[in-house]
């Protein structure tokens, strides 16, 4: 894929979900960082639809692949250059689903019973889909089918790329050494943004869903996200220091670094002697400064129908050659195909 340059710059991949908008915790967890490093690696960026047919919500078909294409949309408008990495849809590309049947067969049942957000996700629902339970087995085909040596992903995911890796292992020391071995790449400052209405949880598209005032989203407008910021949860204390902050307004101080990309001294040097309202103002141009370029980016790709479907399906092309070489080593170490 790296063709062009012929230098071996470390291979990445990472995806997000279309189960609905994304947010500013997804903004800067992942497809920030992924923007950051296009240039000194050979990066994979997928919209993985296929994992969100997992969840109940995604039963309406065509809002799914309205979803599908708006997430694609926000990688371009974030700045991932088409030209320098593939972007694709998960679904384009069968191999992720023939690997993920080979994966299954070498995965023990207990490793994905232990996956936290198995147990998040299922709990007290009466009846739960097999593939909630196999979902890290699909993730790990995306990864493994790509050589990856880098995850960058928030924190919540860590634990699915080590599975990845007692996967690509076993299956290694089964059939002989197929995989390389994955990594996560977690960024050092905002891996975890937590809810503008409760400092307590992490931001999440499946709250935000139900509950206004949770996230903020990347295609919300000025008003929306001044509502949000204005309303969200501190505490009764005055001091604008990390170090002693509630986490309420830890969440706060660290999101405006990220965005302004301040350092932390500087922060607190600027909102030295000020109220929590000084430092929401300034959050909110923060975003705004942030998601209104991207928005206008947004517009240009969505109204461009063919222009959009077209990059996705030489993404598509690319992502499958690499795949294909991949299948056709673990198909001939497998003894299938
Ligand atoms: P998801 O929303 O679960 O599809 O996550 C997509 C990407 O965003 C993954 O890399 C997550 O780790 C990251 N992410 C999701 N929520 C947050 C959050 N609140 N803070 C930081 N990163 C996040
Ligand atoms: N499970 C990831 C999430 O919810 C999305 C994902 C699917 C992913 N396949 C991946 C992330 C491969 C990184 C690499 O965020």
């Amino acid at each position: 894929m790296n063709a062009t340059t012929g230098a071996a710059r470390p291979r990445v991949f990472s995806g997000v979900q279309p189960t609905s908008v994304l947010h500013l915790g997804n903004y800067v967890g992942a497809l920030q960082q992924w923007v950051k490093q296009q240039h000194e690696r050979d990066s994979v960026f997928c919209v993985v639809d296929l994992h969100a047919l997992t969840v109940p919500e995604a039963v309406d078909p065509a809002r799914l692949r309205e979803q599908t294409r708006s997430v694609a949309a926000l990688y371009l408008a974030v700045g991932i250059e088409p030209e320098r990495n593939v972007i694709f849809v998960q679904s384009a590309v069968r191999e992720h689903t023939e690997l993920t049947w080979l994966l299954n067969c070498v995965t023990p049942l207990g490793w994905l019973y232990r996956m936290t957000q198995f147990k998040s996700k299922s709990e007290g629902r009466e009846s739960v889909g097999a593939g909630l339970l196999d979902y890290p087995v699909l993730m790990a085909s995306d990864i493994l089918l790509y050589d990856t040596e880098l995850v960058p992903v928030g924190d919540d995911q860590v634990q699915h790329i080590e599975l990845t890796r007692d996967i690509a292992l076993r299956f290694n020391v089964l059939f002989g050494d197929v995989f390389k071995l994955p990594k996560a790449q977690v960024p050092t400052l905002g891996a975890r943004v937590m809810g503008m209405d409760d400092p307590t949880v992490k931001m999440s598209k499946s709250i935000a869903a139900h509950r206004p005032g949770h996230a903020i989203n990347l295609l919300d407008d000025a008003k929306t996200v001044k509502k949000t910021v204005m309303a969200a949860v501190t505490d009764s204390g005055r001091e604008l220091r990390f170090e002693h902050a509630s986490p309420g307004v830890r969440n706060l101080l660290a999101v405006y670094q990220v965005l302004t990309e301040k350092g932390m001294q500087e922060v607190e040097a600027e909102f030295e002697g000020a109220g929590y309202g000084h430092l929401k103002k300034a959050l909110v141009e923060a975003v705004m400064a942030t998601l209104e370029p991207i928005q206008a980016r947004y517009r240009e790709y969505m109204d461009d129908r063919a222009g959009l479907d077209a990059l996705l399906a030489s993404g598509a092309d690319r992502a499958r050659e690499v795949a294909a070489g991949t299948m056709r080593r673990v198909r001939a170490a497998m003894g299938v195909g």
